[in-house]
């Protein structure tokens, strides 16, 4: 077992080091008793409990807590921290003017969830914000059916920014046991003795393709770590659970024990395409990845964004400064005339011979009971996404 953080693999955390915003076991109570006095600001989505978890285990290193408009406004705009370090995505805590009018700067508040309080934040700063803009430079639209553009115009007219220490973690029983923080993921990468480490980023069933883009990776790594986001999807997402088991059988049948580790990433999907790809990389850095993979419209919704923005924005930042290496695959198929995997890159032959179903094919054909084909999903993942869609049904 590694003493410290130096001793084990991945580069170092952004910034330098893990700002774990836990409280301390020793200061829990304490601090639990001071929020029932303090001022109060309601987490309004999942979304901020999953930041205050994200920010709880230090995995969006170097914050320390929701942005103050020094660090808020550079970000949106030219995707720098004020330090000037690469962050793609505000991390904001949204208020209402009544709430607002309660804090003040120098001050604590409490951030509350059914009535409990989850968090306290120091009070740094309290400021206005143009939703618009930053729905139109985050994530490329201000299209209110963007569901990360959505999110923003329900939210509270003020950003409330300050370090915060969180009591609670809301979603701690999901998972629990592949609910490895960036410390704990460190540690586990350390046992293997694996130097270089590739992360996969995904909110879906993992397919043949996806399947393939984790072996290539494989091929050029010592290990692999399966990330599935379980922050919060949007409606029509395949729920977390079934997409869960469908990770555990495939790891049962398909991958080596010893190459890969299944671990779940608490945070919520942004659909940001090119911005979340950044920001994705970023935080797997913090849980100890060297590598990652960015494939055919990562973290995409819609048609906001093309094929290969997601990949493209890797080259806004010069050679080094994220510190985590993307591996940049194109969109990969079955293909019946080469008999395996392949790609625009390895493939030669016409779409005609290439296996491609449209998410709304496969949906239609789980709801009938039909399992597509085992060139397009291991039947063992089909029979799991066809009992899913029965017990909804
Ligand atoms: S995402 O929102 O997490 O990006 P998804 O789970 O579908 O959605 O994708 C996970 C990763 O696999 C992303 O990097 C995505 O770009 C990549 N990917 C998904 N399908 C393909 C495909 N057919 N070819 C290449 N890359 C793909």
């Amino acid at each position: 077992m590694p003493n410290s953080l130096k001793d084990v693999p991945g580069f170092a955390p952004h910034g330098g080091a893990l700002e774990i915003r836990a409280a301390a076991p020793d200061e829990s109570a304490a601090l639990a008793k001071e929020a029932s006095a303090l001022p109060t600001i309601q987490a309004t989505s999942r979304r901020v409990l999953s930041d205050l978890e994200l920010l709880a285990v230090g995995a969006v290193s170097p914050n320390r807590g929701f942005m103050t408009e020094a660090d808020y406004l550079p970000v949106v705009d030219d995707m720098r921290l004020a330090s000037g370090l690469p962050w793609s995505l505000p991390i904001t805590l949204s208020a209402t003017d009544a709430e607002a009018k309660t804090l003040k700067k120098g001050k604590r508040a409490a951030i509350l969830h059914e009535g409990r309080a989850v968090a306290v934040i120091e009070v740094e700063d309290v400021f206005s914000y143009d939703p618009s803009a930053e729905a139109d430079k985050t994530y490329r639209t201000t299209d209110d059916k963007h569901p990360g553009a959505a999110h923003l115009y329900a939210q509270g007219p003020v950003y409330v920014g300050g370090e915060v220490t969180v009591l609670e973690n809301v979603f701690a029983h999901e998972f629990a046991q592949y609910r490895l923080t960036p410390l704990q993921l460190r540690e586990k990468i350390a046992e293997r003795g694996w130097t270089t480490v590739v992360a996969f980023q995904t909110r879906n069933p993992i397919h043949r393709a996806h399947e393939y883009l984790t072996k290539c990776a494989l091929e050029i790594v010592d290990g692999l770590v399966i990330h599935p986001l379980v922050g919060g999807t949007k409606g029509d997402d395949i729920p977390a659970e079934t997409r869960m088991q469908c990770y555990e059988v495939l790891m049962e049948n398909y991958y080596p024990r010893d190459r890969v580790i299944l671990s779940v990433f608490p945070a919520a999907m942004r659909y940001a395409g090119p911005r979340e790809a950044i920001w994705h990389s970023l935080l797997r850095k913090n849980y100890g990845m060297t590598h990652f993979i960015v494939g055919r419209d990562h973290a995409g919704v819609g048609d906001y964004y093309g094929t290969y923005d997601a990949q493209k924005i890797f080259d806004e930042f010069e050679t080094g400064e994220l510190g985590i290496w993307p591996l940049k695959f194109e969109h990969s198929f079955f293909c019946k005339a080469c008999e395996g995997m392949a790609s625009g890159k390895t493939c030669p032959h016409g779409k005609d011979q290439h296996v491609h179903l449209s998410g709304t094919q496969v949906r239609s054909m789980l709801l009938e009971g039909k399992e597509p084909p085992a060139e397009f999903s291991r039947p063992e993942v089909a029979r799991i996404l066809i009992e899913a869609e029965r017990n909804r049904a």
